[in-house]
């Protein structure tokens, strides 16, 4: 490689690296994204310049330059268009579009390196590298697509009987066999064919059973297999920044999924060998039964409360972005500021379906980001609470998580609102939440139950709270 080529390769892979970094807070993430993106041009454009330039057909770049073109109109047409909500979906897409080049590029370079030609025998260090890419690429390519498809709603679960069963013993069928043809040293492109074709159905298998709420999980996963996939490819070719962007992509997506496996208490090892469910059976076990009184407030009382309260923390959750309440809360919470009250919100890492799904919701409503406090910082303060406003969250606001060891959740770390002077919760019944189990909470002394849809029950509190 020329001196040109890697100089632009290191600075590409030094944005990779602060465009990260910057990604990590909201008010810098876009820097971050315009950071790395400019890197990516850089990298393409430098490669385009200075690999080879004159040995590369001019056919070649006619193909590449279509490729680019096309590329770049779809993409951007797809960025601008898609709404927020939208969002899993086209990540999942384009992890889906990783995938389906490393398996390209594995096919493209066996045809190079190995089969074809009875001559060409490559290492196994090179046949190893290439069986990945088109083993990891497939299955990120088929279960990213059924992913979409999924989130779109085209596609509903699919479950054979004993699915785990079948999957992971077709899995270690796929590495077993794969290990094989490395040791074979094979030229044979059906055997290729015959691994591409099985690793495409494994990724089917894979994400087919998977219910939508266990998506993000998967989709997290599917993540850092693309990146994986690049970094191998990136291998193949000896091309730093494909090794180095894959690795960041690999590393972030699998440390995302940990995240949220911890969050939500679930092992790793519980999400890759195929325990996802449609619903609460991701959750097997059985809680201690919580039963009884409840009681019920009126908007009005509850508005009475929250404006003779110093501080009132706000609990957002899955049911505020089902009633697309996020404009409402942000209304609330200006009007109890303006009569002197001190308002924040607690974020929970997994409310809601999504990685960040609070903080994007509440972002639409334009929120002051300083007022979204993260679970390990908001939980000392609730003890110098006054109110409590829990809205369409359950499962993140959960006791039993912290005192019942028979609890399905015993672990998960949830919001120690109970430490508040008082609590309200608006949902719309006393129906379970994700886990599909009953919480204690709400029949504390300190709750008052504010039934009613999100959006109706904010939009009438702050009715009320103005007439006061
Ligand atoms: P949940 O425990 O799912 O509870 C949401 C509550 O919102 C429900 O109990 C529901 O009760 C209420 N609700 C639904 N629609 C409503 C509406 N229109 N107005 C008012 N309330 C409404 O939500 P959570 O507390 O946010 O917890 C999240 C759960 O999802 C956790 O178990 C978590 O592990 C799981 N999960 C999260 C993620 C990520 S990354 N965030 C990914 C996968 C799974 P009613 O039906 O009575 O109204």
């Amino acid at each position: 490689m020329n001196l040109e080529l890697s100089l632009i390769y290191l600075v590409s892979t030094l944005t990779f690296v602060f465009g990260l970094k910057f990604l990590g807070h909201p008010e810098t993430a876009k820097k971050g994204n315009l950071i790395s993106g400019a890197g990516m041009g850089l990298a393409i454009l430098g490669t385009l310049l200075f690999h080879g330039i004159d040995k590369v057909p001019t056919m070649n770049y006619i193909l590449i330059g279509s490729a680019l073109l096309i590329g770049t109109i779809l993409g951007w047409i797809m960025a601008m268009k898609v709404a927020m909500t939208k969002m899993p979906e086209l990540v999942s897409l384009f992890n889906g579009f990783g995938g389906g080049s490393a398996l390209l590029i594995g096919i493209v370079e066996f045809g190079n390196n190995v089969g074809v030609e009875d001559t060409k025998k490559a290492s196994s260090a090179i046949l190893a590298t290439i069986l990945s890419a088109i083993v990891i690429g497939s299955i990120t390519f088929t279960g990213s697509l059924v992913a979409w498809a999924k989130l779109n709603g085209s596609m509903k679960d699919l479950r054979l009987p004993k699915y785990n069963l079948i999957n992971n013993v077709l899995f270690i069928t796929l590495v077993a066999f794969s290990a094989y043809i490395v040791m074979m040293n094979t030229d044979s492109m059906m055997l290729i064919y015959i691994i591409l074709i099985a690793s495409l159905i494994y990724g089917y298998l894979f994400v087919a059973p998977i219910g939508g709420a266990d998506m993000p999980v998967v989709i997290s996963l599917l993540n850092s297999l693309t990146g994986i996939a690049a970094a191998i490819t990136g291998v193949l070719y000896g091309n730093m920044v494909m090794i180095v962007g894959g690795i960041l992509v690999g590393s972030a997506g699998f440390i995302l999924t940990f995240v949220m496996c911890t969050a939500m208490n679930r092992s790793l090892s519980n999400v890759i060998f195929g325990a996802f469910s449609a619903s609460s059976d991701a959750f097997a076990g059985t809680a201690t039964k919580v039963g009884g009184t409840i009681k019920k407030t009126t908007a009005s009382d509850a508005a009475v409360m929250m404006n003779y309260a110093s501080k009132v923390v706000i609990v957002p959750g899955y049911g505020l972005a089902v009633a697309q309440a996020q404009h409402a809360i942000h209304e609330l919470e200006e009007q109890l500021t303006k009569k002197g009250v001190d308002v924040c919100y607690a974020i929970h890492p997994v409310a809601g379906r999504m990685p960040g799904h609070m903080n994007v919701l509440l972002a639409e409503s334009n929120v002051d980001y300083g007022k979204l406090i993260e679970m390990d910082h908001i939980n000392p303060q609730f003890a110098n609470t006054d109110v409590v406003l829990i809205v369409g969250a359950n499962d993140v606001v959960n006791p039993a998580a912290n005192n019942d060891p028979s609890s399905p959740i015993y672990g998960m770390p949830i919001l120690d609102v109970e430490n508040a002077k008082y609590i309200i919760v608006n949902k719309r019944s006393m129906n379970a939440g994700y886990a599909g189990i009953e919480n204690e909470l709400f029949f504390n002394q300190k709750t008052s139950m504010l039934f009613g849809d999100a959006k109706e029950a904010l939009t009438k509190l702050v009715a009320e709270l103005k007439n006061i």
